[in-house]
């Protein structure tokens, strides 16, 4: 009796992508797992395989092309670097992360920034220097929390001056070259220190800034700890000055790719899942510097974090990178697309009860998952 054989088509069950994957993507799976320990190895190729299928699925990886972008394959080099170093007990966690990245970057830190980056912050600097001197201008104290080498805090007290207003600037740095930079550039008070827990005694400012996305380099438990400790060391009727990372506008696909791999990886290392990471949350390196960790939001997410600390929003403008252009939006309603950064001007109120609010966790793998994950 002859066998019957049913031909399948080449695709199938595999959502019309190809299975195994193309030869340059191993040939890239390769290439990012080079002296990796085999076990290491094991764990690393089935996750990026499934970045690529699920990233083809989803529209992030383009139905032509057979590998991931440039642009892609950086940001994966980067996030293997990191959960390579999370599980060989390299780096405790993501503040250690960040201290080794800035002091590597610390050395031309300002002078290494791009124009289109600076010019961005010049618009920012616009809004913030007439909040905090209408807070704090008349003598008054400033913190500025996470202040790299000074330079753009030195800028925005220079403004106030311009206007006729003064007052004691203050400043604190997780890394050490930071910080001796900041003293040279002139900061008169500048501690290092991790501004989960202040320096400078009890001082109490009228005004505290923390910007170029910096809040976002504590995870969303942290900053959530960090609001509440600012708050108290705020004045009554002090202000906090923000600018934090959009995820939406210029960074809508790279937050998908980020989002792509951190969920991938996630389901293979437990350890990256225990550290709490999620949505909009990026591992990237600047430069060649080793990667630090960054959270970009979504802006009812920093408008909800800030109130839930007992800050009220006054005003909330998103920044075109690179324009120096500002959209005024009070009510966080207003949408344009190249928006990168968002700016927000707070202010503590004494009333406010303190919520408790939650984010999405990354999850674990399913039975779905792991028939996904064969490469
Ligand atoms: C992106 S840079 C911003 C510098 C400056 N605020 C500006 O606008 O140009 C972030 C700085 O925050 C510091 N930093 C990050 N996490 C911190 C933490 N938990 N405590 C104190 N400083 C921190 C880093 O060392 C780095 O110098």
């Amino acid at each position: 009796m002859n066998k019957i054989v049913t031909k399948q088509p080449a695709n199938e069950g595999t959502g019309g992508l190809p299975n195994p994957l193309p030869a340059e993507v191993r040939d890239f799976i390769k290439e990012v797992t080079a002296g990796l320990d085999q076990p290491l190895v094991n764990r690393f190729t089935p996750a990026i395989g499934q970045i690529y299928r699920q990233s083809r699925e989803s529209g992030i990886i383009k139905a032509e092309s057979q590998c991931f972008d440039e642009q892609f394959k950086d940001l994966i080099r980067d996030w293997v670097a990191y959960t390579t170093q999370k599980v060989t007990g390299g780096v405790p966690d993501v503040v250690a992360l960040n201290k080794g990245s800035f002091t590597a970057r610390a050395e031309g830190y300002t002078d290494n920034q791009g124009p289109r980056a600076l010019k961005n912050q010049e618009a920012i600097n616009n809004f913030v220097a007439q909040w905090v001197c209408d807070a704090a201008g008349k003598g008054g104290k400033v913190l500025d929390a996470g202040t790299a080498d000074g330079k753009r805090a030195l800028i925005i007290a220079g403004k106030v001056a311009q206007s006729g207003g003064n007052y004691e600037l203050y400043a604190v740095d997780l890394s050490p070259e930071m910080v001796l930079l900041a003293r040279q550039n002139g900061i008169p008070h500048v501690e290092e220190g991790n501004f989960l827990n202040l320096p400078f005694g009890d001082t109490r400012f009228n005004a505290m800034t923390c910007l170029d996305g910096t809040i976002g380099h504590l995870r969303s438990e942290d900053r959530i700890q960090a609001l509440q400790h600012w708050f108290d060391r705020i004045d009554d009727d002090g202000v906090l000055a923000l600018d934090v990372f959009n995820q939406q506008g210029l960074f809508t696909v790279l937050t998908k790719k980020h989002n792509a791999i951190r969920t991938a990886l996630g389901a293979h290392f437990p350890e990256l899942r225990e550290e709490g990471l999620t949505e909009g949350d990026f591992i990237y390196s600047v430069a060649g510097s080793p990667p630090c960790y960054i959270h970009h939001f979504k802006k009812d997410d920093i408008v909800s974090e800030l109130r839930a600390t007992g800050f009220e929003v006054s005003q909330l403008r998103t920044i075109a990178i690179g324009l120096g252009r500002d959209k005024t939006d009070v009510t966080g309603q207003e949408e344009d697309y190249n928006q990168a950064s968002i700016v927000v001007l707070a202010r503590k109120t004494k009333t406010q009860p303190r919520i408790t609010i939650q984010h999405e966790q990354s999850r674990g793998p399913t039975s779905q998952d792991s028939k996904r994950m064969a490469v």
